[in-house]
């Protein structure tokens, strides 16, 4: 019997990348995509896609995933459950973080971290290596090795008693990844002012959750991401500033990328579309909702839609930091809990592309084209995943969606899949959803079923050389 010349045909579908839509069919073969077009020939597997949206699979450079937080505690989702929900929500690549604390050796730390991916990981994966201890070995040694070896992102926290690092420190590691032509992320936000406000707002009893947000002030993100971008000129090392969630950050991005500095910069679904008013509830629920930065005001969300439109903030990550809403995690503390005591950190890798798909492209505001680029393919050239991950094109690993732009969902904590047990958006109607998602040319989810075991994911290394500084 003859062989099909592929393994899969996508046939009849709207195929949607960075640069256009248009109508083609799509062959896979061993994995990869082989050829776009019409009247492609036979394949020993066929998917109808008629009426459906074929997308590049989402890529989120911000999960943190089976990860000890910056308040020492566990995460919800292990490796299996956050990329499941990954995967149902149509992402098939993540960055998550090997998170090294204080007295930590980081070499270890990776391969710890590497061992539970291997193990669990249901889409492909990466990592961004957290350097909180800066000493002789790892700055010497650790870090230089694991950035030639495919561990090419650092991640960076200007806060946290747990996680952050000084001036200085930071100026000794952007030397050093400037070197390696590595990935620099910044958790922005100044230290000093959040400590002093949560001081205030303690010694004054206002300890709900509402008082997060004002211990949080703007112009700690402000001040911070100012001063990591001065950082960046004086090393000459571009960076990456995450979940940027205030009108004045933004602003601070596009003012140093105007006179030429090399930042890219995130914001998050929940900075775009939720306002700090979901801390207002009764009790300690509003704890839900706590995240840092902390959600704003409405007057934000259009200051960072603008950001996007043009393109000073590039990418939309889901900063997924699952903790539940009960005594093992965010209450752990009890029914009298501070705010101070409440985990920080909101679950999200599920709804991410559903949520902007509809923001985005339901609502009229960008193009299909946008929400790609936002999404998956400028994630994946930050980061040097592309153009293996992040697009459509020949060769590229054959990780796509089938998205169907018409369907109506109401979300809801009962219908995800990670293990926080409640989800910010609950009864929020979106349009637009993932039907079928493919990895590397395998069904990994089709008609709300997950076909892919745990350890089928892949890690991909970000290889980088000082020659191809990430900027973007
Ligand atoms: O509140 C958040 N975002 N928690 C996760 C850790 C971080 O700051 O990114
Ligand atoms: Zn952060
Ligand atoms: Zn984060």
């Amino acid at each position: 019997m003859s062989k099909k010349p592929f393994d899969i045909l996508i046939r009849g579908g709207t195929v949607g990348t960075a640069a256009d839509v248009f109508e083609a069919d799509i062959a896979v073969r061993d994995g990869r995509i082989v050829a776009i077009g019409h009247d492609l020939g036979e394949a020993a597997q066929e998917l109808d896609a008629t009426g459906q949206l074929v997308l590049p699979g989402g890529v989120d450079t911000h999960a943190h995933i089976e990860q000890l937080s910056a308040n020492g505690l566990m995460s919800a989702d292990d490796w299996e459950s956050g990329t499941a929900a990954a995967a149902f929500g149509g992402t098939t690549s993540v960055i998550a973080f090997a998170a090294q604390h204080k007295g930590w050796n980081l070499a270890k730390v990776v391969e710890d971290y590497s061992g539970l991916a291997e193990r669990g990981a249901i889409v492909d994966y990466a990592f961004h290596l957290i350097v909180s201890d800066p000493t002789p070995e790892t700055l010497e040694k650790d870090l230089p090795d694991l950035l030639s070896r495919g561990y090419g992102s650092i991640k960076l926290f200007t806060t946290y008693d747990l996680l952050q690092v000084g001036d200085a420190q930071i100026l000794d590691i952007l030397r050093i990844a400037r070197r390696h032509g590595a990935s620099v992320c910044f958790h922005a936000e100044n230290h000093g002012m959040i400590a002093w406000e949560t001081q205030r707002l303690l010694s004054e009893g206002l300890t709900a959750p509402r008082h997060h947000a004002d211990s949080h002030p703007r112009a700690a993100e402000v001040e911070a991401i100012e001063r990591v971008i001065r950082m960046s000129e004086l090393v000459d090392q571009p960076v990456v500033i995450f979940h940027v969630s205030t009108r004045e950050g933004a602003e601070a991005v596009r003012t140093a990328r105007a006179r030429g500095v090399r930042v890219s910069a995130e914001t998050c679904p929940h900075y775009l579309l939720l306002t700090r008013d979901e801390l207002e509830r009764p009790g300690l629920e509003g704890g839900k909702w706590m995240c840092s930065p902390p959600l704003r005001l409405a007057g934000d969300h259009e200051a960072l839609w603008r950001a996007l439109e043009s393109r000073d903030i590039q990418l939309v990550t889901s900063d997924h930091a699952a903790y539940r809403f009960d005594e093992t995690a965010k209450l752990r503390h009890g029914p009298s809990s501070t705010f101070k005591q409440i985990a920080n950190g909101m679950p999200g890798i599920e709804v991410r592309l559903p949520l902007l798909f509809d923001a985005m492209v339901s609502s009229g505001r960008f193009g299909i084209e946008r929400f790609v680029e936002a999404t998956a393919t400028a994630p994946a050239r930050l980061f040097g995943l592309h153009p293996r991950k992040g697009t459509i094109a020949i060769g590229a690993d054959a990780d796509l969606v089938l998205w169907d732009p018409e369907r109506k969902v109401t979300l809801g904590a009962a219908m995800l899949h990670d293990r926080t047990g409640y989800t910010p958006y609950e009864g929020r109607e979106v349009t637009g959803w993932p039907q079928t998602v493919m990895r590397r040319g395998q069904v990994v989810v089709k008609d709300g079923a997950l076909a892919a075991a745990p350890g089928s994911g892949r890690f991909v290394p970000l290889v980088r050389t000082p020659e191809r500084t990430p900027t973007l």
